[in-house]
């Protein structure tokens, strides 16, 4: 079905550059490799690269890599001196992901965890870890797991992002028999009584349908 979001999606792309050479090959490697498409959009790559611009990330953390398509777009709104860990579960993502940040250049600057990301962050925050920039992407009964570690895991002022928290309105469903959903509800019902953040969710429409993030910034003052 056509929506005009999707035309108003392309327009923006256009207008903004946020495709490129880098990008579409990128694209191209996975859909070879048989991967899903469920990247996030050029435009909503933009978004995650000026969010890590603007707070001037130097240690971002990504849950869910895929083929590296969102991890290249959080990777170009590092400062300088700034790195990038991001987790996969399946190898063959992993291995595609690989290919396609050396191909981007920025495999001095990213480190792959390949394995199940709930391990992998206990890993690192064991080992005194911190980030200043997180986006949550995986597994979507994870989140609430993944959201509580990225909190405890966070710099002063830390910005964490997580992925398809809408999914066409699903989210609304409470009936409980669809784990991805509770996994989405149970992290939503915790934000309000949680001091550590302050949150919010932007609804979105585009290329990917509808969906949406949720937003949550860490205080500097715990
Ligand atoms: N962030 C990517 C899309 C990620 S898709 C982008 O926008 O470009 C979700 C990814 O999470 C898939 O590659 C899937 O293999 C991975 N995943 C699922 N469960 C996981 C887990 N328990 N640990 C780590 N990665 C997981
Ligand atoms: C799915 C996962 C994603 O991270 C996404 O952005 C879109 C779809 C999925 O599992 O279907
Ligand atoms: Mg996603």
């Amino acid at each position: 079905m056509h929506h005009t979001w999707e035309a108003v999606d392309h327009y923006f792309e256009a207008a903004t550059g946020a495709s490129d050479a880098v990008l579409s090959a990128v694209l191209r490697a996975a859909a070879d490799a048989g991967l899903p498409p469920i990247h996030v959009s050029p435009l909503q790559g933009r978004l995650l690269t000026l969010l890590a611009q603007m707070r001037g990330a130097t240690s971002i953390l990504e849950v869910g890599t895929l083929a590296a398509y969102s991890t290249i777009c959080l990777a170009r709104g590092l400062s300088p001196q700034g790195r990038l860990t991001t987790l996969e579960l399946d190898p063959r993502h992993a291995a595609v992901a690989r290919a396609n940040l050396a191909a981007a250049g920025l495999d001095d600057r990213v480190t792959l965890i390949q394995g199940p990301a709930l391990d992998s962050m206990r890993t690192l925050h064991a080992r005194g870890h911190r980030v200043d920039l997180v986006f949550i992407d995986a597994d979507k009964a994870g989140i609430p797991d993944y959201f509580e570690l990225a909190v405890r895991m966070a710099l002063p002022g830390a910005v964490i992002i997580v992925d398809n928290v809408v999914r066409e309105g699903k989210v609304l469903d409470d009936s409980g028999q669809d784990p991805s959903v509770e996994g989405v509800r149970r992290f939503a019902a915790s934000l309000s009584a949680d001091p550590r953040v302050t949150a919010t969710t932007l609804q979105t429409v585009g290329v990917k349908g509808y969906d949406g993030f949720t937003i949550a910034l860490v205080a500097r003052i715990p």
